[in-house]
């Protein structure tokens, strides 16, 4: 047995290489429903709480000029979402959604580069490059204290049931799912960490390891990395479709872009 394989086994007792199908795929209790912000030092939630101190509002500022500023693109952000357009308060509480246009399921990163190509005449802007997380955090920053609600239909359904699959699914060396860490061993200290129930309620986030803001599927990443499993890319329909799962899954907590996290 491989040393982060023990490790993790003590942890979870039979979890390693037993690859048969987990029978438990009981989804987290609704009422027993917590933010990670629950699980953090409390100078962590002080840095979260205290807009000056939390380093994400360096992103949220220069979202919020990016959004106002003309420059080489046809129209700013601001002219079509500003005073007297369409507001973007509480929008990021209800993102992924169906995008109306394509008929995908589409996420606030991916929606805001709709607006880059059909609204602007500009490029996509690169996934996890400071501009479109300045812009998403910005954008989130706008729904913060808003309940996640993300209504399932049955457009979003099989998307929904393909991000459930991903979440429950074993992988990597570790033979571990998403399922085991957060919603079996929350609460629980893993090499250093208090394990959460994995959230995506905080995202874009300021991670202290990263030392900068980060996306969810950034996170998604690490987190496929920490049990040794091939990463999926970022805004890849896995972790799209996770992030569906996530969005149900919290139904209710409230958005606290940008959020601190160890
Ligand atoms: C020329 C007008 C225009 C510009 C410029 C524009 N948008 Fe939009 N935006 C829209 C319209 C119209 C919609 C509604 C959906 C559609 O028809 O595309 C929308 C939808 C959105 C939504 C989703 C709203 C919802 O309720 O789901 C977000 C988020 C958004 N825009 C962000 C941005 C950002 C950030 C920028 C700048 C990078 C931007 N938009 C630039 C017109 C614009
Ligand atoms: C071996 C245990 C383990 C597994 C398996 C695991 N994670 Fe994590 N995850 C962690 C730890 C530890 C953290 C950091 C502390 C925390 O916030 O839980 C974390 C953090 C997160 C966060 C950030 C929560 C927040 O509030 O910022 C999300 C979201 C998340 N994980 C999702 C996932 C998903 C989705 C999967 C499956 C693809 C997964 N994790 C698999 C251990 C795990």
């Amino acid at each position: 047995m491989k040393r982060g394989c023990l490790a993790v086994a003590l942890l979870l007792l039979s979890a390693c290489g037993d690859a048969a199908p987990d029978p438990d795929r009981a989804d987290l209790d609704p009422n027993a429903v917590v933010s990670g912000y629950a699980f953090l030092t409390p100078e962590t939630q002080a840095q979260q709480d205290d807009d000056f101190l939390n380093p994400g509002f360096l992103w949220v500022d220069r979202g919020a000029k990016l959004f106002r500023s003309g420059e080489a693109v046809s129209a700013s952000c601001a002219s079509c979402h500003g005073a007297g357009g369409r507001p973007l308060e509480g929008v990021a509480a209800r993102y992924p959604r169906i995008d109306e246009a394509t008929g995908k399921l589409t996420n606030l990163e991916g929606r805001i580069n709709v607006c880059r190509t059909r609204h602007q005449a500009a490029k996509p802007l690169a996934h996890e490059g400071e501009d479109l997380l300045a812009l998403s955090a910005y954008v989130a920053s706008l729904s913060r204290g808003m309940p996640v609600s993300v209504q399932l239909d049955d457009r979003l359904r099989p998307y929904y049931e393909q991000g459930r699959d991903y979440f429950f699914t074993r992988r990597g060396q570790l033979n571990l799912a998403c399922h085991h860490c957060h919603d079996r061993n929350w609460g629980r200290s893993l090499r250093g960490d208090t394990i959460s129930q994995g959230h995506a309620n905080g995202f874009p986030t300021y991670r202290l390891e990263w030392q900068t803001l980060g996306s969810l599927h950034r996170r998604f990443r690490d987190c496929d990395t920490g049990v040794r499993a091939e990463p999926m890319s970022l805004a890849s329909e896995e972790y799209l479709a996770l992030e569906l799962y996530l969005a149900v899954r919290g139904a209710g907590l409230a958005v606290e872009a940008p959020a601190v996290r160890p």
